[in-house]
């Protein structure tokens, strides 16, 4: 029997993210999960079932390439204590750890479910989810395996990145002894339970040491893992032009890039993530996007949602925005850099963030004409219908 067969149709703004500029109405057949066909509804192929999206802003689901949703507590009073001018100095990471480490696998799952519920009410359908807040082979382990439950409860697309060197718990003896163990016990228990995609490493002066995180991402990259960096955050401790060399797929962060780091990024295939809600929470400087992109890097927008600098979940919407207001971004950059720079970002390049033939069909109508609302109204902006998979989501 032939997979089933949608046509998707509408007179409104189509974003692919390129804007869909033929006859109108356009039309788009899903075939199974995939888009099989985008053309003039006039010449459109019978198809087993129509959903008209009539007017409608009509883009590819929201890629957010980078969050951290598998933790327990909060840290708000932190917050405020930093933007009245206490130092940020991961003590709060560990914090965070603590409560987690406390919670059973029920609080936590049912914490991730609410946060990925957030995010596909808001028009995510691919989500990079971080560990990070365990630091031991057991509790890593644990939050992979609890945020692809939460993810498969949920009906939304993950990525799984291993954080184990997101900070050094209170157990181990120093840095690189925590380093060491995770090259040599945490990384291969990762790879062979088959838990994660990608390996991070929080490069930063007071967490791991250029030295440390080279040792720790070429390990994972000789386990068959993707690696990726949190680069440049804090400190301009040269993250960019390791994350190039090492061939990170991303870079992300990057506040305190200079001229030269944007170079390097420049001369690599490695994406740029920038993160504009953790940037203004933190005070810290905003990210050089127009640089990056005037060099011919590729951009993708995300979220950073975590428990200690950026609580917000389903917060792409207010990114796109962000990015438009805050970072010298075109709405159109934008909104291509939390689709298809995104999915570039999580190496998902053609399979994710486009409407286009062969691409899943991940598709989102949102209660806007225009993509300007983006901006207009700064994260008050909020789908009509999300497809993942050409199914329609209950959001
Ligand atoms: O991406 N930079 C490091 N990690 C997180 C913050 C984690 C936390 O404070 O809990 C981030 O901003
Ligand atoms: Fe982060």
């Amino acid at each position: 029997m032939p997979a089933a067969s949608l046509l998707i149709t509408g007179r409104g703004r189509l974003l692919t993210p390129q804007l869909y500029d033929g006859p109108m109405p356009w039309a788009i057949l899903v075939r199974g999960s995939v888009i099989d066909w985008i053309g003039a509804r006039s010449d459109a192929p019978e198809a087993d079932a129509v959903a008209d999206l009539s007017e409608a802003l009509v883009t590819p689901g929201l890629v957010n390439a980078h969050t951290h949703p598998a933790f327990i507590g909060d840290r708000s009073d932190e917050a405020a204590a930093r933007l009245a001018g206490a130092p940020y100095t991961g003590g709060g990471i560990l914090r965070t750890v603590a409560a987690t480490r406390a919670a059973s696998d029920e609080d936590l799952r049912s914490a991730i479910v609410g946060r990925l519920r957030a995010e596909l009410a808001a028009g995510t359908t691919t989500v990079e989810c971080k560990s990070g807040y365990g630091l031991s082979t057991s509790e890593e382990l644990r939050a992979l395996r609890l945020i692809a439950e939460a993810a498969e409860e949920v009906g939304i697309g993950v990525v799984r990145t291993f954080l184990g060197a997101h900070a050094v718990p209170p157990e181990a003896g120093s840095m690189e002894e925590y380093a060491a163990l995770i090259v040599d016990e945490m990384l291969p228990a990762v790879v062979a339970a088959g838990a994660a995609d990608f390996c991070d490493a929080f490069c930063d002066r007071g967490f791991f040491t250029q030295e440390a995180t080279e040792r720790i991402l070429t390990a994972a990259t000789g386990l068959g893992l993707g690696i990726r960096m949190h680069a440049d955050q804090l400190t301009r401790s040269g993250g960019a032009e390791l994350a190039a060399r090492l061939g990170a797929t991303s870079a992300d962060h990057l506040e305190q890039l200079d001229a030269a780091g944007v170079a390097a990024l420049a001369r690599s295939r490695t994406v740029a993530t920038l993160l504009p809600g953790p940037a203004i929470v933190m005070r810290g400087g905003l990210p050089p996007a127009r640089a990056l992109l005037d060099a011919g890097v590729t951009v993708a927008l995300a979220s950073d949602a975590n428990a200690g600098t950026f609580g917000a979940w389903g917060a792409m919407p207010l990114v796109i925005g962000l990015g438009a207001t805050m970072l010298e971004m075109t709405i159109q950059e934008a909104l291509t850099a939390a689709t298809a720079g995104g999915a570039a970002a999580l190496s998902q390049t053609g399979a994710k963030g486009v409407i286009a033939v062969g691409a899943d069909a991940d598709i989102v109508a949102w209660e806007a004409e225009h993509e300007g609302a983006f901006a207009l109204h700064l994260g008050d902006v909020h789908p009509a219908q999300v497809f993942i998979g050409g199914k329609r989501s209950p959001i």
